[in-house]
């Protein structure tokens, strides 16, 4: 697909013809069906608010029920439900006890092969038990609490009970640097970090504590607790002011907890995203509307049911780990499945064994791991019983029609919807996605907004798109109770982020995308310096600056690359102090910036391709000419306007 801004009418060469309507078996148990949906679309339509409030008191439970619904008076810091008061936790747990008490909340699988099984009961325990635990080292209301752990089910309980006593929490994935946790941690001015000895993944230990302790060897002066669980049993060190076991803080704590009825609006979490420029944002949820959208999306778009089993892959580090693992399915009273590991250990049998024996019914994962398995072929999951899936989700980035047709094919066994869910951190629950009882789906699309969600595509000027395949701006027209509140501590970025393009008129996700004839929404990619590496934001800014802060290097420039597996793949351009290496001399550097950078952000920043050049191709005015590198980086023509370049010359060196 060729596309730029400025040229409003975008070349589809993806002409997708294939439609697959659900089965008449599935449309008819679902939880909407057709007439529901036309009835919440036409409620929406009619008074949008009014649509939320009526979602709002029936699916929330309220301490004190709110008597506004929309704020707009600092818009675009929209407030929802602001009079109301409610404790999140309480509406995932506490609201289940009296039916549910003895229903699985969490079926747990470690790597090595342990397993857990906590019921609604029993996680309700844990939460309280934990939240004491918190409160006794003196952590509440407002407090920033960080969490860097495996995927285990202390981190669930870690969240909710955060939730509990209105402490504010801001998970970083376990598979970020040292650097990204501090950096995090001081961003949100965090006081207490719970973390774990470590997690297993892909057959290693990864080593958390130590790296929490490098975090906070230096800076991170606000962390006065450190909660650590023990996971691997490796050896560690402990700081005995500051740290604390898990197992030794709980041990005396009782399992019951009263929650800390909370304003509607009080921060439920913070979580770190990539921006174009500069460091990452601390997107920041409210509670009521946050927690709405993530129920009420679990239900809709998944079709949740008492008897499901519902497996969502994503680390708790992501967005889609906070709304579809410990917050929206636990809200909608499920039983969800959580597994630690890799999806390829001991080998890439293991989601397809998973599923078999614990019987999970709805699937959820990213095209990047669909591509990574189904290059495996398809012989691993036919070894599996896959009977029981019903559903299967997709989300993270678009999802190219032939690892659609192969999930559809080999994992749902052509018996099983599949809902290609768009949405982002910033919009705290699934926006565009099948109603998988109603929607016909067609591989590579999103399909339509959820009702209450008024996406549009507009040009430059602003103006909605009319004419199919023409792409533009992904936006958002009106409020919605999920949305972030702001950027934690800055919110001049958020309003220059996502609302400063079209003047305030409405949410701009930073997506292009083009609808087709049918009305039907196809998500291009992004727009600004970000890239989408397996399914993750990262801001080329970010790479830049952590290969420039290596000494060998002067410049860098970091541009996306179409990859197989992983969607993109990071490529740098740089520029050394001194000499151009070639030959063993840049090979080895290579290695080195590599490591670098995995030391720097993590192992998801690392680039694949690393190419040196005396100096990069930049405008009279001094801009790095970005769309010429990425186009070399592609291997594709030159097509633009190369008459402004400052050295013409360094084309070939570019290329390599
Ligand atoms: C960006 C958001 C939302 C959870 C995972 C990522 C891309 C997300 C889709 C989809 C096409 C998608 C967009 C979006 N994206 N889902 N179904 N089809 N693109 O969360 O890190 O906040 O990234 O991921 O580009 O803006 P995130």
């Amino acid at each position: 697909m060729i596309f730029t801004m400025n040229t409003p009418v975008v070349e589809s060469v993806l002409d997708e013809q294939r439609r697959f309507a659900p089965s008449a078996e599935f449309a008819a148990a679902a939880r909407v069906r057709a007439a529901d949906l036309e009835a919440l679309r036409t409620q929406a339509a009619a008074d949008p608010e009014a649509f939320w409030a009526g979602l709002a008191r029936a699916e929330l439970g309220w301490r004190k029920l709110f008597t506004r619904t929309l704020d707009a008076t600092e818009a675009p810091n929209f407030r929802w439900f602001v009079d109301g008061e409610l404790n999140v936790s309480w509406n995932c747990l506490d609201v289940h006890l009296a039916e549910r008490g003895h229903k699985t909340a969490i079926l747990f699988e470690g790597e090595p092969g342990d397993r857990r099984c906590l019921t609604y009961r029993e996680l309700h325990g844990e939460v309280c038990r934990f939240a004491n635990a918190m409160k006794a080292r003196g952590i509440g209301r407002g407090d920033r609490v960080v969490i860097y752990m495996p995927m285990v089910p202390e981190a669930v309980v870690a969240m909710q009970a955060c939730a509990r006593i209105g402490a504010i929490h801001s998970v970083v994935f376990g598979g970020f640097s040292a650097i990204s946790l501090k950096e995090r941690i001081e961003d949100a001015g965090a006081r207490c970090l719970i973390t774990a000895d470590g997690g297993h993944r892909g057959g290693n230990v990864v080593e958390l504590k130590a790296a929490a302790d490098k975090a906070l060897a230096d800076g991170c002066d606000t962390i006065d607790t450190v909660f650590v669980l023990r996971r691997t049993g490796a050896p560690i060190q402990m700081r005995v002011d500051r740290d604390v076991w898990w197992h030794d803080a709980i041990a005396l704590q009782a399992d019951d907890c009263a929650p800390d009825w909370v304003d509607a609006e009080h921060p439920l979490f913070l979580l770190y995203t990539s921006g174009s420029t500069g460091r990452p944002k601390g997107i920041q949820h409210a509670s009521a509307g946050y927690l709405l959208g993530a129920k009420l999306t679990s239900r809709w778009v998944f079709d949740l049911r008492d008897d499901d089993v519902f497996w969502c892959t994503a680390d708790v580090g992501w967005v889609t780990g906070h709304s579809y693992v410990a917050y929206g399915p636990l809200a909608a009273g499920a039983t969800i499945v959580m597994y630690e590991g890799a999806p390829t250990f001991p080998d890439g049998g293991r989601f397809w064994s998973i599923c078999e024996r614990l019987g999970v019914t709805i699937f959820y994962t990213a095209p990047t791991a669909i591509r990574a398995l189904m290059k495996l072929g398809d012989d691993l999951p036919a070894q599996y019983d896959l009977s029981k899936l019903r559903l299967l989700g997709s989300v993270g980035e678009p999802i190219n029609p032939e690892a659609w047709m192969w999930y559809h094919r080999v994992i749902g066994r052509e018996r099983c919807p599949i809902v290609d869910t768009w949405w982002q951190t910033e919009t705290g629950a699934i926006m565009i996605a099948p109603l998988p009882g109603v929607t016909s789906t067609k591989p590579g699309s999103c399909t339509q907004p959820l009702p209450g969600v008024f996406a549009d595509i507009v040009d430059e000027d602003g103006h909605s798109v009319t004419t199919p395949e023409a792409g533009g701006y992904l936006v958002i027209r009106k409020p919605w109770p999920s949305m972030l509140r702001t950027i934690w501590g800055d919110n001049a970025r958020y309003l220059a982020t996502y609302w400063e393009k079209f003047q305030q008129r409405f949410y701009v996700a930073g997506d292009s995308a083009h609808r087709d004839r049918d009305g039907f929404f196809w998500i291009m990619g992004r727009i600004d310096d970000v890239l989408n590496v397996a399914g993750h934001r990262l801001g080329t800014m970010e790479i830049e600056s952590a290969l420039v802060a290596h000494p060998r290097i002067a410049e860098a420039a970091v541009v996306g690359r179409p990859h197989e597996i992983k969607g993109e793949s990071v490529f740098a351009y740089v520029v050394c102090r001194g000499a151009r290496p070639v030959g063993d001399e840049a090979a080895s550097l290579t290695r080195e910036l590599r490591a670098w950078v995995t030391e720097q952000l993590g192992a998801i920043a690392k680039p694949d391709d690393i190419r040196y050049t005396d100096n990069l191709p930049k405008t009279r005015s001094g801009k790095i000419m970005r769309r010429l590198l990425r186009a070399v980086a592609r291997g594709e023509a030159i097509t633009q306007d190369i008459s402004t370049l400052e050295n013409p010359a360094i084309i070939d060196q570019l290329r390599g």
